[in-house]
This record gives structure tokens, C-alpha cells and sequence, in this order.
């Protein structure tokens, strides 16, 4: 199918990297419509491990990427990766950086970290990148785009306008420095040397890709419900990362994408604050996190567990329109005799749903409803394919399937490449 749309499911970590290593390697052109370097693709290829936190994973299979008009861009991040990559050996001239992708400049970092110190015990959890302050000024339209940086008039201009807002909110509001133009407007002038070939019609070469009939992947960072507009707001990220965005977030029109593959864990995890009815209690959380290494790839942070969602997975399969379903991390859940699944959530007036809540304070009340199925307690490592998964791994699988009315295609094993088996 020429245009697929790669979208996590959950609360994002699911292993969407991996998945979208494995589609990249029949893919010929790999996109992301969406966020920046708030995301962290763990890919790991023989002996290596890649983290990316800005470019396509696509890299990873020397396929041209694009950095999508929705991403934000943090340059130093994003030149980084580069440099990496070439120094791997990896051609990186295609590598195209959509000009009007917007860029995030020091005061948002300053303003990230400042804003949630100042919530306190309010806070989002966010990863402080600068990723929310960036989008709230795209929004405002006073954010500073990639193109600005082609032009060093306008960019020392663009910078002079937004510095004398900023650093009054920095000293004022927050306490804390403020920011020299002429350091700012010389470190962007340095970037925008490095960057000036990458920069690109991108929706022009993701149309010109389509109408040739070649294969092209859009892959979301974070999640479902760290989505903007359908996520459990306010704990959710800045931008899009549901299908939806892959249309806006590139410049295509909707009805070019043809598949929508969503990813999921085998359970679920959560990183930063907001309610998660299915949230593990006592140690077997713990047993969760060790086993499934469920440790943040960009802040380090410990990912909180719990449970398969499906009323949440349910939602994903609606505000997706998921054709299809990935389930990475099943190995993990070999560790345990039974494996509790949430079916549906029990809302504060005592009634049950197997939908997800649409008012928030249904959501925060909710209550998980277990179904506990077997488990099977035998590791998955020798499977070469889904047919010789333990009989109880098999259920499980098909009762998400079930529940969900949604085929599970792929099934992740384990952490290397190999690991994923296909299911027709
Ligand atoms: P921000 O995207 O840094 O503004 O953070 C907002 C929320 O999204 C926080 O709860 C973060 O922990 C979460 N978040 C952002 N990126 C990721 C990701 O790649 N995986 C999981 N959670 C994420």
C-alpha cells in the first residue's frame, strides 16, 4: 500500500521505532508529520543502538526522509543526528527539512523547564525540550519557521521581535536570564549554514512520491493520547500525532493515505503526570517496568505500567480509524502466571462502558474492569513465527483482536530487529 500511516496507540513508548524500522525496508520515502525531539525511536541493528530523537527512522534503512511542516525543529538536535549518521556512514543528503516546519529556539527550552517548575505539583511532566512553548507560538504567529533561517536579515529581525517579549516573561514571569540577540542571531546563523541544503518543498516531494506509485511511510511520535485535540488533555504533548495529523503535518490531502497501522504494547505505559486507570499496584508494577526496561530514551525517566487498556485501545481504533494493529513487548508478559486485561472502565456513578469517557472527570474517576486471562509463562525468544506462540500467548492476542475488531498483524518478541513476527 503506497501511504501508510505508522501511529502509536497508547501513551506513547510502544515500540513504534522498530515497527517502523521493519516497514521502512520496503518503503521509499519515510516522514514525520509531528512533534520533535520530545520523541526518542530506540532501533536497535545488530550490535547497535540508535536513538533518534529527530530525523525519520527511515535513516536507519538509508531511505530519504522528511521533517514534515507539523514538526518542530530544535537545529542543534537535528545537526547532531546528522553529523552522527555521516560519520556512520549514512548518506543524509536526503534528508528533507520542510520550510515551514517551525524551529525551537533557546527561550522555549527556558520557558519548558521555567513553566513546569512554576506548576509545581501541577505539572505536565512534560519533557522539557521546548516542544509546547514552540507550538504555542506557531499558534500565535509569532513562532520563527525553517525558511526564516534562509535569510539572515529576517532571521536576526525575527529574533529581535520575539526576545523582547521573551525576555520580559524569562525575567519577569519566570526569574530567570535573559537572552543576548547577538549570541541567539549568530548560533541560529551558524545552523542555518548546516542546514540550508536540507531545506525543501516537502509536501511536494511526498505528492511526487505518491503519484509515482512509490511506497511512503508516515511515522507518528508519541501517541494517541498524547494528542492534542483527542488525548487526556492537559497531560498530553503539543501537536497531532493521531492519523489525522499525517495529512496536515506533510501537506497531503487525507484520502491519499491508504493504511493506518497502530502500536501497542502488550500492556501499557505512561510517562509524566495524568490519570491511568489501569496502572499496576505494588511491585508487580515494578516486575512491569524491569522486565519490559521501561526506562524514558530522551529524559531517562521511569515509565509508570499497567495493564492492557482496551477501553483506551478501543478509542485509538476510532479517532485513528486503525486498519491494522502492531502488539510489540509480548515477551514481557511472559514473566507472569496471569494476565490481567482492562475490558471496561467503571465510571463514578457506578455504571460500566467500554468506551472511553468523553467528560474528563468520568475519565479520572474511572475504575478498571478486569477480564484475567492465562498467561504462559514460557519465553517467546525460539518463536519463528505467530502459528508457535504458546497456546495462552495466542489467546491472548486473539482476544484484543477480538475485542477490538481489529486484525493484530505483527506481534513484537523481543528487542532486536528480528524479533517481530507477522501474522497473515
Ligand atoms: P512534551 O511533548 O515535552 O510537551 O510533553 C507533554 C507530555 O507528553 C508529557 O506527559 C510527556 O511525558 C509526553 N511525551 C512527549 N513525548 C513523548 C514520547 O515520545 N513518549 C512518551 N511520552 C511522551
Amino acid at each position: 500500500m503506497p501511504a501508510t500511516v505508522v501511529v502509536g496507540a497508547q501513551w506513547g513508548d510502544e515500540g513504534k521505532g522498530k515497527i517502523v524500522d521493519l516497514l521502512a525496508q520496503q518503503s521509499d520515502l519515510v516522514c514525520r508529520y509531528q512533534g520533535g525531539p520530545n520523541t526518542g525511536h530506540t532501533i536497535v541493528v545488530g550490535d547497535e543502538t540508535f536513538k533518534i530523537r529527530q530525523i525519520p527512522t527511515g535513516i536507519i534503512n538509508r531511505k530519504p526522509c522528511v521533517i514534515g511542516n507539523g514538526c518542530v525543529i530544535d537545529p542543534e538536535v537535528l545537526i547532531g543526528e546528522l553529523d552522527m549518521f555521516e560519520e556512520l556512514g549514512y548518506p543524509t543528503d536526503e534528508v528533507y527539512v520542510s520550510g515551514n516546519a517551525h524551529l525551537i529556539m533557546p527561550w522555549h527550552v527556558a520557558i519548558d523547564q521555567a513553566s513546569e517548575r512554576r506548576l509545581g505539583h501541577l505539572n505536565i511532566g512534560t519533557t522539557k525540550r521546548g516542544v509546547g512553548p514552540a507550538y504555542a507560538d506557531k499558534a500565535s504567529r509569532i513562532g520563527i519557521r525553517v525558511q526564516d533561517v534562509l535569510d539572515p536579515k529576517i532571521l536576526r529581525q525575527k529574533i529581535e521581535i520575539a526576545l523582547a517579549e521573551k525576555n520580559l516573561w524569562l525575567t519577569r514571569i519566570y526569574d530567570e536570564e535573559p537572552f543576548e540577540l547577538e549570541d541567539v542571531a549568530s548560533r541560529y546563523e551558524q545552523y542555518a549554514k548546516r542546514l540550508r541544503g536540507h531545506i525543501s518543498d516537502t509536501s511536494l516531494i511526498v505528492d511526487e512520491a505518491l503519484r509515482a506509485g512509490r511506497e511512503v511511510l508516515f511515522e507518528g511520535a508519541q501517541a494517541t493520547l498524547l494528542d492534542l485535540d483527542h488525548g487526556t488533555y492537559p497531560f498530553v504533548t503539543s501537536s497531532n500525532p493521531s492519523s489525522g495529523g499525517a495529512a496536515t503535518g506533510t501537506g497531503i490531502g487525507p484520502t491519499r493515505i491508504d493504511v493506518v497501522i497502530g502500536v501497542a504494547k502488550a500492556y501499557v505505559t505512561r510517562v509524566g503526570e495524568g490519570p491511568f486507570p489501569s496502572e499496576i499496584e505494588g511491585p508487580e508494577q515494578d516486575r512491569v517496568r524491569d522486565l519490559g526496561g521501561e526506562f524514558g530514551t530522551v529524559t531517562g525517566r521511569s515509565r509508570r505500567c499497567g495493564w492492557l487498556d482496551l477501553v483506551a485501545l478501543r478509542y485509538a481504533v476510532r479517532v485513528n480509524g486503525l486498519d491494522r494493529l502492531a502488539l510489540t513487548k509480548l515477551d514481557v508478559l511472559s514473566h507472569f502466571a496471569e494476565v490481567p486485561v482492562c475490558v471496561r472502565y467503571r465510571l463514578p456513578d457506578g455504571t460500566e462502558t467500554e468506551h472511553f469517557p468523553a467528560h474528563q472527570s468520568d475519565f479520572h474517576g474511572a475504575e478498571p474492569v478486569y477480564e484475567t486471562l492465562a498467561g504462559w509463562e514460557e519465553p517467546l525468544d525460539g518463536c519463528s513465527s505467530a502459528a508457535e506462540l504458546p497456546a495462552a500467548a495466542r489467546a491472548y492476542v486473539d482476544f484484543v483482536e477480538r475485542e477490538l475488531d481489529v486484525d493484530v498483524t505483527l506481534i513484537g518478541t523481543g528487542a532486536e530487529r528480528e524479533s517481530v513476527l507477522t501474522r497473515a
